[in-house]
């Protein structure tokens, strides 16, 4: 897969699922805008992609600020003159119970998970209109299709994102740009660790039983993610658009 000379914003770069998909894709020949809201982690990934041979530049920004996602697009433009593929990743966690959720932690969830994503398209896409194409990858997760107790905010934006895929699919299919999205299952990141941690579980307790129950047997690592979504903004995958992509190791095919 390759995609030379091709510009990738990726969003929540700075570790886990986002870094290895920053890496990946610089990897494969893409100048990468790595973005995060932290400011420090964003520069270490672009140095470090840097540092191998690649070409990147950090981008500092949260996601459900307008501001900061026009400022992604902006610096992709200034420093690299075209955006090509977007990968909408930033996202955050909540696992509290209904009841105990807060409308602030609500409307959070949502601005990051969901509302990061509309903004951060719209101010990519006119610069894919303007070069005749592009590819979106949102990453949603497999709690939009089989979740657990006390994740009503995260399970209903990753749900809400498979949905958004297929609309932005329909609406920018015309202008050569496709969109679609991949569903995680378990992979080991930062985000996954202090989930476990705030359950009082070790890493190990804590994958035990999804392990039994994963035909592959391991969880996932961000590369995982990042090959599926390489091969979804390259040109070997021309002809898909609207889909959703589960990379679980099988997880969710177990009852
Ligand atoms: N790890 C998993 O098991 C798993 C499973 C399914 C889906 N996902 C999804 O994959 C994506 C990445 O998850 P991860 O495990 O790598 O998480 P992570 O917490 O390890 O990394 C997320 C990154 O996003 C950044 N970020 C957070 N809020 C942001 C904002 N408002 N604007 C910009 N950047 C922001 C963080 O600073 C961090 O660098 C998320 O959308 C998550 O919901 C993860």
């Amino acid at each position: 897969m390759q995609l030379t000379d091709r510009v990738a914003i990726v969003t929540g770069a700075g570790r886990g699922i986002g870094r290895a998909t920053a890496e990946r894709l610089a990897e494969a020949g893409a100048k990468v805008v790595v973005g995060d809201v932290n400011p420090e982690s964003a520069a270490a990934v672009a140095g470090a992609i840097d540092a191998a041979g690649g070409t990147a530049v950090d981008a500092q920004g949260d996601v459900s600020k307008e501001s900061d996602a026009e400022r992604l697009a902006q610096t992709a433009l200034a420093r690299f003159g075209r955006i090509d593929v977007l990968v909408n990743n930033a996202g955050i966690g909540l696992y509290t119970p209904l009841l105990e959720t807060t409308l602030a932690q609500w409307n959070q969830v949502l601005a990051v998970n969901l509302t990061g994503i509309f903004l951060c398209s719209k101010y990519c896409i006119p610069a894919m209109v303007e070069s005749s194409g592009g590819s979106i990858v949102n990453i949603a997760s497999v709690r939009a299709i089989a979740t657990t107790a006390r994740t009503t905010a995260y399970t209903a934006t990753k749900g809400a994102v498979i949905a958004l895929t297929k609309a932005m699919a329909i609406e920018f299919g015309d202008e050569s740009i496709r969109v679609n999205c991949v569903l995680p299952g378990a992979i080991d990141t930062d985000m996954m660790r202090e989930n476990l941690a705030e359950d009082g579980l070790t890493f190990e307790e804590g994958i035990a039983g999804a392990i039994q129950k994963t035909p592959m047997r391991r969880v996932g690592a961000g590369r995982d993610i990042a090959n599926t979504v390489t091969f979804l903004v390259s040109d070997e995958a021309a002809y898909v658009t609207g889909a959703a992509f589960v990379v679980d190791g099988g997880r969710t095919v177990h009852i």
